[in-house]
């Protein structure tokens, strides 16, 4: 490995302005070497902004980013030789085959021509991409070009790969098969840093995230920290009967002493808990004033939760990027 720098990444202040658009507007990261890290945004969020200064693609109007200790700025050669960046862009040639695609790239990495060949062959494979390997790369679909990008990554593995939104607009199984090749990545020594719109791919993946709105972190720290902001655990209560909703809340807030949230379901109530042990009196209060309930849970936050917390609104999911929603069911994040 070309350095031993704890941090692959270290920024401090980047500013990126678009016209009157701070599109990344005073953002710090640090990323420690060997470690996935996660970029947590809505589109617009800054994301490819932040990335693309990183990767030296693009000059901050302020602030300062080390890669392995290398200026991005100053030392943009250096960095470039330690960094990978795939997702938005498309690094390869249209017109050649997906093999001719990765043979290429494996002859610019310095492989001999059977090995780049052997090479192209068992990344096909992995990718599956084997049956449509001698088709030009024009008629691939977005997924398969996004595994193609993948593909080539590996090839010369560098100590720092940037992945944008590796697996937008994805199917679910494209899905598992990418975060597993990310795993591997990290396994076998690279330091990866990738932004997602969404927030069960940040808890599988990262060691730590940082949640990023209009061009600024809004929280910083591993997927349990984050949930454990807002509250270790959240209750939630369905009434037999939606009259007595107002009742339920009141006794929620003297007993727990937390405000709660109301669905648009009226017979449902969730309520942030701190200590699990109250759920006892909570209960009693409820049977001493005659309010009986169908269903009561405790839930440990989703990432979820912890945006809407954070930022006052929700992520804003695009349904034409949204993968398949029974790949991303909300629980997934507890178990
Ligand atoms: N080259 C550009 N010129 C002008 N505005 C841009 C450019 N790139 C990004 N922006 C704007 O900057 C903001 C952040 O964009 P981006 O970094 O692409 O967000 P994300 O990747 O999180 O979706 C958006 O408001 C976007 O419209
Ligand atoms: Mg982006």
């Amino acid at each position: 490995m070309a350095t031993s720098s704890d941090w692959a990444v270290e920024a401090t202040g980047l500013v990126k302005i678009f016209g009157d658009n701070r599109a990344v507007d005073g953002v710090d990261l640090r990323v420690r070497t060997g470690s996935v890290y996660g970029v947590l945004g809505p589109n617009g969020a800054g994301k490819t902004t932040v990335i693309r200064m990183l990767a030296t693609l693009l000059r901050p109007d302020a602030g300062h980013a080390t890669v392995f200790g290398h200026d991005v700025q100053h030392e943009a050669q250096i960095v470039r030789q330690l960094i990978g960046v795939t997702g938005q862009y498309a690094s390869v040639d249209e017109t050649l085959s997906a093999t001719e695609n990765l043979v290429l790239f494996s002859r610019l990495n310095g492989l001999g021509r059977a090995e780049s060949r052997a090479k192209a062959n068992e990344l096909l494979e992995e990718f599956g991409l084997t049956a449509a390997a001698k088709r030009p790369l024009k008629n691939f679909s977005g997924g398969m070009r996004r595994r193609l990008d993948l593909a080539a990554s590996l090839i010369s593995q560098p100590p720092l790969i940037f992945l944008d939104e590796p697996t937008t607009g994805l199917d679910p199984r494209t899905r598992s098969q990418m975060w597993d090749t990310i795993r591997r990545l990290v396994s076998t020594g690279s330091t990866v840093l990738l932004t997602t719109q969404y927030l069960d791919e940040a808890d599988q993946l990262a060691d730590r995230i940082a949640v990023i709105d209009t061009g600024r972190v809004v929280a910083e720290g591993t997927a349990d920290e984050l949930k454990s902001s807002v509250g270790k655990s959240s209750l939630q209560l369905r009434l037999v009967n939606p009259a007595d909703r107002d009742d339920a809340v009141r006794a929620i807030r003297s007993v727990l002493g937390v405000d709660v949230t109301l669905s648009p379901e009226a017979a449902r109530i969730t309520a942030p808990m701190q200590d699990p042990d109250r759920i006892t009196d909570l209960l009693v209060a409820l049977r001493e004033q005659n309010i009986s309930l169908t269903e009561l849970a405790v839930q440990k936050p989703t990432l979820d939760e912890v945006f809407l917390t954070l930022t006052g609104h929700g992520v804003e999911t695009d349904a034409a990027t949204q993968p398949d929603a029974s790949e991303t069911p909300k629980g997934r994040v507890n178990a």
